[in-house]
């Protein structure tokens, strides 16, 4: 069975729900083709990662851009750079062809998850992707599937079915019924 590549899939998912200046924390920079799409969308961008090469590579791609902020830090300090924000995206994992022992962690991604619910407005969305398929990716997704079911409400969601240890893509909102 043919799938829908799911970077794809979370583009027609932001498409949907960017309103042209909200502000938006990519949480997982990486080579920046998250960002891009926001900038795209006329959304304004934190953009954020651990690894200075990510950043470099997504400056590269992006250019001079008055609407995005680079920040090299980990997304547990998010609260340290801004108030507030409308959603925020994490691609976890690692950078792709770089050093894939550098990877997205439990606890820094839940810590992440936890300033995102204080942070995020009554209407404000994460979006996450999750990866198995490299060690302690499977940890990472229950963990953080199970804390999101616990505050958020799952709007959308997408794996390849059928295939082991595929990518975990959700669309969630929310869920003010929680303290
Ligand atoms: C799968 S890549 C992100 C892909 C990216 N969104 C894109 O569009 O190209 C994951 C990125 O998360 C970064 N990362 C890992 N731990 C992090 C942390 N604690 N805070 C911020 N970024 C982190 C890695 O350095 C890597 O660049």
């Amino acid at each position: 069975m043919r799938h829908k590549n799911i970077n794809h899939v979370v583009h027609e998912w932001l498409a949907e729900i960017i309103k042209p200046n909200d502000i938006i924390v990519d949480a997982t920079c990486g080579q920046g083709y998250d960002t891009k799409f926001c900038l795209e969308h006329h959304a304004h961008v934190l953009s954020f990662d651990i690894q200075k090469q990510a950043l470099l590579w997504a400056q590269q791609l992006i250019g001079e851009h008055p609407h995005v902020r680079f920040i090299h830090d980990s997304h547990e300090f998010i609260d340290h750079y801004i108030p507030y924000f409308d959603g925020i995206i994490f691609n976890l994992g690692y950078l792709p062809n770089s050093n894939k022992s550098i990877i997205t962690h439990p606890k820094s991604t839940l810590k992440a998850f936890e300033i995102a619910y204080k942070l995020l407005p009554q209407h404000g969305w994460l979006c996450v992707t999750f990866y198995q398929g490299h060690e302690g990716g499977l940890s990472e997704t229950l963990q953080g599937i199970e804390w999101i079911k616990q505050h958020f409400v799952i709007i959308k969601e997408y794996t390849y079915e059928g295939v082991n240890r595929a990518p975990i893509a959700m669309l969630c909102k929310k869920n003010d019924t929680v303290d």
